[in-house]
């Protein structure tokens, strides 16, 4: 080897070890907001110069609020650590990080409405950003943890989380804590599943102390799924949960279908027409205390499969499968639960069953 192409070598290791080096999945640096601004830049709970808060920039009514501070008869209370911040009326909050350009990253962070308004958040890195819906609450402390993913356009992505709200109370506006980052690698389908991604194995980071799981909003607008190969086709999020917190059919994540039919999930397929298909799953329960009888609803195409399943809410999954002719040569494969439910230690959350291990293969005609 020449010593020309040994030393371009070199460069390209160096390279990758600094980008590598660079970026690490996790919290952003002051992402759970624990290094607050001096008390000279604050009036009461406002942050009133627009770079106190150590890491980020600030623009607009954004108080820094303290685990236990009092809202009217509201006691808040704060999912990492002690500290989280309040976004007022057009308020944002944003923060410049080095990324690869062209990888896909999925940000988790948790948020909290806090008047009874219908709250939204729009989240963004140029060009791509998402309007996230957090009036329906799936836990009961009222904090959830969203995700979002973006496509970095360059080295460097600034992430802004903006209240587009106009309330009549300026204080009112959601509340912003723990606010992580992962790089998402897009999973190829294998000679042993069509489907890509089919354990869920790939997904949004899922905060270590975050006991409620991590809910995907419906992104209608959107081809950057933080389920890499997934859409969530529906008015309302679906829950991606981890087997650190819940029971998990297969690997070490899987999916709960929280909303009735109105959480959908689906992925389409490439397949040939005349060909015959066996789509398989797991269903089951996420041991959440979620009970009672539940219904899967499987998609392939123009053929659906309803799978009953008992849950008793304390963990426990079944497998099912369908045969299928393809009609076309793109099969869109789907999940939705037929009915609502509710955790029974919980009237307030939403609950439903959990698909997991999802595979479609092609089979000889029997
Ligand atoms: C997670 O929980 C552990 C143990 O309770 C605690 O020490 C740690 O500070 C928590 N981490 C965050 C980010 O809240
Ligand atoms: C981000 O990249 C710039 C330019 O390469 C560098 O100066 C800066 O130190 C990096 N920041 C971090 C936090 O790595
Ligand atoms: C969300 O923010 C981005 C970036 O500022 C903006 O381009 C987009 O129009 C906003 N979306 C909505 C619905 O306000
Ligand atoms: C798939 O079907 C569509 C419409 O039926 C057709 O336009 C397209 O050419 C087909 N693609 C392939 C690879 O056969």
């Amino acid at each position: 080897m020449k010593r020309g192409s040994v030393s371009f070598l070199f460069v390209l290791l160096i390279a990758t070890v600094t980008s590598v080096l660079c970026f690490r999945d996790g919290m952003l640096p002051n992402g759970d907001f624990e290094r607050g601004p001096k008390p000279s830049d604050m009036k009461g709970t406002q942050v009133i110069n627009k770079k106190a808060l150590p890491s980020w920039e600030l623009s607009g009514f954004v108080e820094y609020i303290k685990s236990g501070q009092k809202q009217g008869d509201m006691l808040l209370v704060v999912p990492a650590g002690k500290f989280a911040v309040r976004l007022g009326n057009e308020a944002s909050i944003k923060q410049r990080l080095n990324v690869t350009k062209g990888m896909y990253y999925s940000l988790t962070f948790s948020a909290a409405r806090t008047c009874a308004q219908d709250e939204r958040l729009n989240i963004s890195v140029a060009p791509d950003s998402g309007v996230i819906p957090i009036q329906t609450v799936y836990s009961s402390n009222g904090w959830d943890l969203y995700a979002w993913a973006f496509q970095a356009e360059s080295d460097v992505a600034e992430i802004v989380i903006h209240n587009p709200g106009e309330e009549e109370d300026p204080a009112c506006g959601p509340l912003i804590d723990g606010v992580a980052i992962k790089a998402l690698y897009p999973p190829r389908p294998t000679n042993k599943n069509i489907l890509k991604n089919g354990g869920f194995e790939e997904g949004p980071y899922v905060l270590p102390n975050a006991t409620t799981g991590v809910l995907i909003p419906p992104f209608i607008e959107d081809d950057h799924s933080p389920l890499p190969a997934w859409m969530i086709e529906s008015l309302k999020a679906i829950k991606y949960v981890d087997v650190e917190h819940f029971s998990v059919p297969q690997g070490r994540r899987a999916v709960e279908l929280v909303a009735g039919k109105e959480s959908a999930i689906a992925q389409v397929a490439r397949t040939i027409i005349g060909k015959t298909y066996v789509l398989s799953f797991a269903v089951g329960d996420a041991n959440n205390a979620c009970q009672g009888s539940m219904i899967v609803e499987a998609f392939a195409g123009k053929d659906t499969l309803k799978v009953p399943y008992e849950s008793r809410g304390k963990g426990g999954f079944k497998r099912a499968s369908m045969r299928f002719v393809a009609v076309s040569n793109r099969t869109r494969v789907m999940f939705y639960s037929t009915f609502y439910a509710m955790r029974s230690d919980d009237f307030s959350s939403l609950c439903g069953p959990v698909i997991d291990d999802v595979k479609l293969l092609s089979v000889r005609k029997p």
